[in-house]
């Protein structure tokens, strides 16, 4: 009989939200990686850009849903997260330098550093509890009636 456990992928962390959003993360990481390495620089840099967003965006929502569920713990996890972001940001400093002098290194340490992100997450997996999703963003709509 397959446990509840093992029926998860070994690169979930059991919540739909955060699995969704490593997996595009991922996909975005590997598509900013090929462009550096065909050497088509312009499209990297905006394919890093988008991606440096994504991730600064899932780090948010991550922390947001975490925080409603472990405040004490949070902190160690945000740390983290801000130590990826300013090792990313050493992709695009001064004028993306990086990137065009070694555009293979840059697009493996841009997925290296998501590896790092996602194996963060899992060894503490564990600790997540069942997180419920976010509410909905209200429309404009329902803010203009409300
Ligand atoms: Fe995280
Ligand atoms: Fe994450």
């Amino acid at each position: 009989m397959q446990s509840e456990s093992s029926a998860r992928s070994e690169h979930s962390v059991g919540h739909a939200m955060l699995d969704d959003d490593h997996r595009k993360l991922w996909l975005a990481a590997q598509s900013f990686r090929d462009a550096a390495l065909a050497g088509n620089i312009p499209h990297a840099m905006s394919l890093f850009e988008r991606l440096v967003t994504a991730v600064q965006v899932h780090f948010l929502r991550e922390e947001l849903l975490l925080a409603a569920e472990l405040a004490a713990d949070l902190e160690p996890h945000r740390a983290e997260h801000h130590r990826l972001l300013r090792q990313f940001m050493l992709i695009s400093g001064d004028g993306f330098r990086f990137l065009r002098s070694w555009p293979g290194l840059a697009g493996d340490l841009a997925c290296q550093l998501l590896r790092q992100s996602l194996d963060h997450d899992l060894a503490e997996t564990d600790g997540f509890p069942d997180l419920e999703p976010l509410p909905p963003l209200p429309s404009p709509g329902d803010q203009l009636h409300s």
